[in-house]
C-alpha cells in the first residue's frame, strides 16, 4: 500500500462556504472523495487539515519518519511561516516529494500572496487549478514512485 499525504493548513477547513467566488463550493470531503476515487486501490489518501502551525510542522517531520511524501497546502502559512518551510525542508532533504499546492492564483492576488517561504525548498508548485492542483500533484508523486 502506497500512501501519500494529503496536508492542509488554516482555514481550509471552511472550503465549502469560505469565499466560494475564489475557492468554489466544494468541501474538504468532496476533495478526499475525488482524490480517492482518481488513484488505483492500493493508494492510499491521508487528507488532514488543521488551523495549527505546530500540528502542521509535526505532520511533516511524521512523514519523514514514515517516509511518506506529501502534498501541502499551507494555506496563509505559505507567505510567512519559516517554520513550516523548515519542517518542509526536512521532507525534501529526506528525498521525498513536497509538492505545494493552491486552490487559488496567488500571484493573481494581494501582493502579500505572490511571495511564497515554502517554494524554495518544495519539489514543485502546481497552483491556480482548483482542486486540479491537488490530482494533479497526487498524480505526479505516484507516476514518479513507479
Ligand atoms: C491558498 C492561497 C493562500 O494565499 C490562502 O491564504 C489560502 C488558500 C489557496 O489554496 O489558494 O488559505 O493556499
Amino acid at each position: 500500500m502506497t500512501t501519500v499525504l494529503v496536508l492542509n493548513g488554516p482555514n481550509l477547513g471552511r472550503l465549502g462556504s469560505r469565499e466560494p467566488d475564489v475557492y468554489g463550493s466544494a468541501s474538504l470531503d468532496d476533495l478526499r472523495a475525488m482524490l480517492a476515487a482518481s488513484v488505483p486501490d492500493n493508494v492510499a489518501i491521508e487528507l488532514r487539515q488543521t488551523d495549527d502551525e505546530a500540528e502542521l510542522v509535526r505532520w511533516l517531520h511524521g512523514a519523514v519518519d514514515s517516509r511518506t511524501s506529501v502534498v501541502l497546502n499551507p494555506a496563509a502559512f505559505t507567505h510567512y511561516s519559516y517554520a513550516l518551510r523548515d519542517a518542509a525542508a526536512l521532507v525534501t532533504k529526506a528525498g521525498l516529494q513536497l509538492i505545494e499546492v493552491h486552490i487559488s492564483n496567488p500571484h493573481a492576488r494581494e501582493t502579500f500572496r505572490h511571495t511564497s517561504v515554502i517554494s524554495g525548498v518544495a519539489t514543485g508548485v502546481i497552483a491556480g487549478l482548483g482542486f486540479d492542483s491537488y490530482r494533479l500533484a497526487v498524480d505526479h508523486i505516484l507516476r514518479s514512485a513507479a
